[in-house]
């Protein structure tokens, strides 16, 4: 048999050496170095299976229909299910919920028929299957290995044949014959590779969890973007219970569609019309609140914005942006400062977006600017308002994509009015709309008076 031979090349400059040094001889990086494994080519696979080139069309198609999972969000973000053969990468923070995640996907594939192997190296068998009790997911077609090596993984999978194989998580996974320890960038590339071939050679669907921390920095996930055919991330704020799964990249569908989830005590609940449960505490009579329909990939959903624009006894203000770009928060304030009129020197600036979500699109600038001149004011907006817009630097307003869409989950709401930039497309019947053209017209609709004297603090504020 071929034997393998271990080489350290720099993933900087490609160079290579026999062993791992901290810096790289060839190009003087630091912490390049990842261990690869070399074997001999076997020169009978090349000339065993030989490809041909087909007329585009005459391609066979059959066998990549998706298999639904059974789990309506997780469906809809993997565009009508998992593909037989294909990989799947599921990214988050250390505990988002990945491991709930899948092993309700798990269960749903059990009792729908499918086999199912959960390749656990994180946890013991006791504790998944502890788990599993809770969530009503022991099912006969659920198989579960308490294991980290990854060859004893790929015989047990060989062994059961099963449909969809899930490894959590790839970090913890090795293959002994790697020097490298466990999660480390070789490791955790070699163990990929290894998964991808055995997918594709069992025609296996094959999911693999990845721990993500804030930054990105753990070794993996982006490491294997490039081997996986889709990358999932599950996000959410860990004190929220709401969850946002995402395509960042797939193969087989679209990366638009967004799943929502909320962590429960019975697991991780579909969550079909977001727009209640973003709403639902709101007090629209209060000053600093505005609601913003915003679009995450092809799905609307309406965000409350709130800022409280406070007297400040710091030297300097506080600017705190929660769930909100604080980049888009310093020039909104500026717009605002430069452009309005509105003095905020003097006062913090505290602006939330509610719920759990990050709303980072330009065209929540408008419902950020109302919400701080309506903090400012002391006048809450028209309960049945929302705004969406993009503000440019010289204070006007911008259209954003997709408003017709943005304002009919609008309307479905119970929302009747919305204050647009004045190039907008037509509402949907029975809305009305409000244009302005600039920041300072966009005030004077939604009925926010800012008096001839510039407002804000210190001067604005009452004896
Ligand atoms: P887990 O799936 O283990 O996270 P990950 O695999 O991404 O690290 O779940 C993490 C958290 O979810 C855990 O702190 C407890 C919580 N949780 C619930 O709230 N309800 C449940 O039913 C389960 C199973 C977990
Ligand atoms: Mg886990």
């Amino acid at each position: 048999m071929a034997r393998t031979r271990s080489i350290y090349r720099c993933a900087a400059c490609g160079a290579d050496g026999p062993q791992w040094t901290g810096r790289c001889a060839g190009c003087g990086a630091w912490n390049t170095i990842v261990e690869e494994r070399t074997r001999p080519a076997a020169a009978s696979t090349a000339a065993a299976t030989p490809s041909r080139a087909l007329p585009i069309a005459d391609v066979e198609s059959e066998g990549w229909a998706p298999r639904p999972v059974g789990i309506g969000e997780l469906d809809r973000v993997l565009g009508g299910g998992l593909v037989a053969g294909s990989v799947t990468l599921l990214g988050g923070e250390p505990g988002i919920g990945k491991s709930t995640l899948l092993l309700q996907a798990l269960s749903a594939l059990a009792r729908r028929g499918t086999t199912c192997l959960l390749a656990c190296a994180e946890e013991s068998a006791q504790q998944v299957r502890m788990r599993a009790a809770r969530l009503g997911a022991l099912e006969p077609g659920l198989w579960l290995v308490a294991e980290t090596d990854l060859s004893a993984i790929l015989a047990h999978a060989a062994t059961l044949a099963p449909d969809v194989l899930v490894v959590d998580s790839i970090q913890t996974v090795f293959d002994p014959e790697l020097a490298s320890a466990p999660g480390s960038v070789a490791q955790v590339r070699e163990c990929a590779h290894r998964l991808v071939r055995a997918a594709k050679d069992a025609d296996r669907a094959t999911v693999l969890v990845g721990h993500v921390t804030k930054d990105g920095a753990l070794a993996g996930p982006r490491v294997l973007e490039h081997v996986v055919d889709t990358v999932l991330s599950f996000e959410g704020e860990r004190h929220h219970a709401l969850r946002l799964l995402r395509a960042v990249k797939h193969r087989f569908g679209p990366t638009s569609e967004l799943g929502l989830f909320e962590m429960t005590d019975d697991g991780l609940i579909g969550v079909p019309d977001p727009g209640r449960l973003f709403l639902s505490d709101r007090q629209a009579q209060a000053p600093g609140s505005v609601v913003v329909p915003t679009l995450e990939g092809h799905r609307p959903l309406l965000v409350e914005l709130q800022a409280l624009v406070a007297k400040s006894p710091l030297a300097t203000p506080r600017r705190s942006a929660q769930g909100l770009d604080s980049g888009r928060l310093a020039m909104v304030s500026a717009v605002l400062e430069e452009r309005v009129g509105v003095s905020l020197a003097g006062a913090d600036v505290y602006a939330l977006a509610v719920g759990g979500v990050r709303v980072v699109e330009p065209g929540a600038d408008l419902a950020l600017a109302l919400a701080m001149v309506s903090s400012v004011t002391g006048t809450a907006l028209p309960a049945d308002l929302v705004a969406c817009g993009e503000i440019g630097l010289c204070g006007e307003l911008r259209q954003v994509g997709q408003t017709g869409r943005r304002l009919a989950e609008a309307a479905r709401l119970g929302f009747r009015r919305a204050l647009v930039p004045a190039s907008a497309p037509e509402p949907p019947a029975g809305f009305e709309v409000l244009r302005a053209a600039t920041l300072v017209e966009a005030l004077a609709e939604s009925g926010l008076r800012l008096g001839s004297k510039p407002v804000g603090f210190p001067r604005a504020v009452p004896a």
